[in-house]
């Protein structure tokens, strides 16, 4: 009777110190058990933050263990108040940060793992044995990516912003849902230490003029790089290419041009088999310029993107029979939106991939 009290105890007492609230503190051990002690086989990938596992936690969830590089400057207590900040931040279009682990010098983040490769895989090769995103797919990805950064900029207080937007952090799950990740890293690893510093200022390509100019940032930072995804999505093409001729390298300015010369029909990325109506493309073409408005005062806040791509929204789908009302604000938008189930999404179920081998 003794013993079973004395475990009891002991029990309630672990569970106290694992459970954080929102999620859980993971020890070492938990995770060497959970990849298979970090082997080479369950490497997904590699960033700049650090190398990324696939693993499976003793109660059978799939999860993806980021082992940031050794971040000596870091002290735990201070890593551990970011990790909280972030651990709170849950809408269903953002990744789920599980628990964390701090030990020694060891930092590692544990998240929801999401099984259908991200945006950059499906857009530039990796993921084309699947096949490729549909048009409306696409529109249904961008969609979820701006409820999470409404979310991140308008719905939570303190605001968070993401700081790397690009198509690698758009994860997508087997219903095609946008999950966006790595949200508050930047902000974890700080700013100033020298490793990490390319990754701070944000990845090439996809980095809004003023924050590369000045290294001043503010959400319009994010809605530049979301209008980068954007037209990224829209047209197949890499934001930075140095295999296209010198007009062409840059997306951002060779799309301009193209909408300049009123040649924009010629911009769909070719792999789309059923492309979108003309006004449909205007449509979203439009919105993806605004975002990357060179003045960050004339972008568009990202509750706004969320009511250009809505399928009932005032832009993209004007011509769709089933519309609904919807007048409150962007704020309790995305609020609304912070839940699990959400019927209004994809309302004509297209397909959202097409089969590889077509032409
Ligand atoms: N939660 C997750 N579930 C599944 N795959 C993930 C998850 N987080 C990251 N990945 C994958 O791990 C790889 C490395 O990710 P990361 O280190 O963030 O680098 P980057 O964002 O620069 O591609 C990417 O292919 C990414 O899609
Ligand atoms: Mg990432």
């Amino acid at each position: 009777m003794m013993l079973v009290t004395a475990f009891l105890l002991w029990w309630v007492y672990q569970s106290s110190l694992n459970y954080l609230g929102w999620g859980h503190w993971f020890t070492l051990r938990d995770l060497e058990l959970a990849t298979n002690h970090f082997s080479k086989d369950n490497i997904i990938g590699e960033g700049g933050y650090g190398i990324v596992y696939r693993g499976q936690l003793v109660n059978g969830s799939p999860v993806a263990v980021k082992k940031l590089l050794n971040n000596l400057g870091q002290a735990e207590k201070e890593f551990r108040v970011e990790v909280e900040a972030i651990g709170h931040v849950r809408h269903k279009n953002l990744v789920q940060l599980l628990g964390y682990c701090a030990e020694g010098t060891q930092r590692m983040l544990v998240y929801e793992y999401v099984n259908n490769g991200n945006l950059e895989q499906w857009l530039h090769g990796a993921m084309q044995h699947k096949g490729f995103l549909t048009w409306e797919a696409r529109i249904k990805i961008l969609l979820g990516t701006a409820k999470a950064l409404a979310y991140l900029h308008e719905a939570i207080e303190p605001k968070v912003v993401h700081r790397d937007i690009k198509s690698s952090n758009i994860l997508i799950d087997d219903e095609f849902e946008a999950k966006v990740s790595d949200f508050g890293l930047a902000k974890l690893l700080g700013a100033g230490k020298s490793h990490v510093n390319t990754r701070v200022m944000g990845t090439f390509g996809y980095v809004a003029p003023e924050y590369a100019n000045t290294g001043l940032l503010n959400e319009k930072s994010d809605v530049y790089s979301f209008g980068v995804v954007f037209l990224e999505a829209i047209t197949g093409r890499d934001p930075v290419d140095y295999g296209r001729s010198p007009n062409e390298v840059n997306l951002v300015d060779w799309l301009k041009m193209m909408v300049a010369k009123r040649r924009s029909e010629e911009v769909v990325d070719p792999t789309i088999e059923a492309r979108p109506s003309t006004r449909e493309l205007k449509r979203a073409l439009l919105a993806a310029l605004r975002c990357v408005d060179p003045d960050s005062n004339k972008r568009p806040r990202m509750g706004q993107v969320v009511r250009m791509l809505e399928p009932d929204g005032p832009n993209l789908h004007e011509d769709r029979r089933h519309r609904r009302h919807r007048d409150d604000t962007a704020g309790a938008e995305a609020q609304r939106d912070n839940s699990d189930t959400d019927a209004s999404d994809n309302p004509d179920s297209k397909p959202l991939r097409t089969r590889k081998g077509r032409q």
